[in-house]
């Protein structure tokens, strides 16, 4: 198991970088130009190895995929009655999105799937996908662990035909609401989603640029495939940053006095860009520079410099639209003035470790005040100093971990940190680029 070692930055970060591809974009990607009629490219892919599960998850159901997951993939689509059962268990590692956009594919197919994962992900609750996938008229089976239904899943093989349905979703998860609108490629009549609040709306913009009959009202998404011929158009896919693994050299950028940071190419889709409005109400230095579109997505240049920031409340929709980076926000809150306040966030409670409880025991653990709520964190901005944190084999934990110590004083050790390489690829490389000294 690796670990991180940092110190509190003596000098400012400065210099422009890139980041690996955005990963949520990038699953979709592969997934779309797998189902695809014909050969596709995607560019940009992350080489993280969550998006690489994917990747792998398609090759073993029967599509070629040629190059390198961190460069260009060329995918030869087989259409949406192409997939052929896998000889073995689809192994999606530690991504949670790669379970449940796949549990959405494999349900609607003539053939059986078992879809496994790490120790972590298996722990996660799968109901929330398997609920709405059974009321379609699909199979989905799990393991019970503590009440939930869990990993290892049984997905498939379909009846004769899905059925369309309307489903309330109680929580605003994109990957729920993924899983079913992929379903509904497959169903009779129209999949209708609703969700409390808006969550990231890649597989909606990504599906309606192909031709796909899908329709946004407000918080309601429908497909309604009635009429429509069933055959997605291979189209190439050119994936931008990620604007979840910018935000953690933006945020170290922030707290280091002196610091001047910019990431080219940037996915700012709206529905991911809390994590800019919160560092805005922090009154961190932020610039958004050069926005254009880039396959149906907005793309930009962030520059971050030093701020002293203040602490803020964050809730409701703002907190969903932040949610990946609430850990962040929860590190940029103990180097702020006065008190921060993270609510309605209950759903950091099933990410790839407990974010709530592992953000209050880190923070603890680095000399701040932190209070534990069974939906956030209450935080009292104030000094950072050297410790051991735990990162709980959870890459966003290890790598706010990390921000946290370069903004503090003295010498901390962040433990369990392999994960961080499902997302940010290249993590520890580009911060020593900027100047931060971290070592793995
Ligand atoms: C993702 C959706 C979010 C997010 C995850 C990626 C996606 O999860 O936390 O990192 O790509 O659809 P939920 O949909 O469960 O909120």
């Amino acid at each position: 198991m690796s670990r991180f070692r940092v110190r509190g930055a003596v000098r400012p970060l400065v210099g422009e970088v890139t980041v690996p591809g955005d990963k949520s974009i990038g699953h979709r990607a592969v997934i779309l130009a797998a189902l695809g009629s014909g050969r596709a490219m995607v560019r940009g892919l992350s080489g993280g190895e969550d998006n690489r599960r994917t990747v792998a998850a398609f090759r073993a159901l029967g599509v070629a995929i040629s190059g390198e997951e961190s460069g260009a993939l060329g995918v030869e689509g087989v259409g949406l009655g192409g997939l052929r059962e896998a000889a073995r268990a689809l192994d999606c590692g530690n991504s949670g999105t790669t379970m449940r956009l796949l549990a959405g594919v494999l349900v609607a197919q003539p053939f059986p799937s078992t879809l496994v994962g790490d120790r972590y992900l298996e722990s996660r609750p799968m109901a929330r996908i398997a609920g709405p996938l059974a009321a379609m008229g699909g199979r989905v089976e799990g393991r019970r662990r503590r009440g939930e239904l869990c990993a290892p899943l049984t997905v498939g093989p379909a009846p004769s035909r899905l059925r369309g349905i309307e489903f309330r979703s109680p929580t605003a998860s994109a990957q729920v609401k993924s899983a079913l609108l992929l379903a509904g490629l497959w169903a009779d009549g129209a999949t209708s989603v609703i969700e409390p609040a808006l969550s990231r709306d890649h597989t909606e913009r990504m599906l309606q640029s192909l031709g796909v009959p899908l329709t946004v009202d407000g918080p309601r998404v429908t497909i309604d495939p009635t009429g429509w011929e069933r055959r997605l158009p291979a189209r190439d896919w050119s994936v931008p940053g990620d604007l979840s693994s910018a935000a953690f050299l933006l945020a170290a950028a922030i707290v280091v006095p002196g610091s001047v940071v910019t990431v080219r190419g940037v996915g700012v889709n709206p529905t991911r860009t809390g994590v800019l409005d919160v560092l805005g109400a922090m009154g961190a230095a932020i610039t958004v520079a050069g926005l254009r579109d880039e396959g149906g997505e907005p793309v930009a240049d962030l520059t971050a410099r030093g701020s002293q920031l203040e602490g803020t409340e964050v809730a409701g929709e703002l907190a969903v639209r932040a949610i990946d980076e609430l850990p962040l926000v929860a590190v940029l809150a103990a180097h702020a003035r006065g008190r921060t306040v993270i609510r309605d966030a209950g759903e950091l409670r099933v990410k790839e470790s407990d974010r709530i409880a592992a953000m209050a025991a880190a923070l603890a653990a680095i000399g701040v005040t932190v209070e534990e709520r069974r939906d956030g964190l209450v935080i009292e901005g104030g000094r950072v100093r050297g410790g051991e944190v735990a990162s709980r084999g959870d890459h966003r934990i290890a790598m706010a971990a990390a921000v946290a110590a370069l903004g503090g004083e003295g010498v901390f050790s962040i433990a369990d940190t392999d994960n961080v390489a499902t997302s940010f690829p290249g993590f520890v490389a580009t911060l020593r680029s900027l100047g931060a000294e971290i070592d793995e």
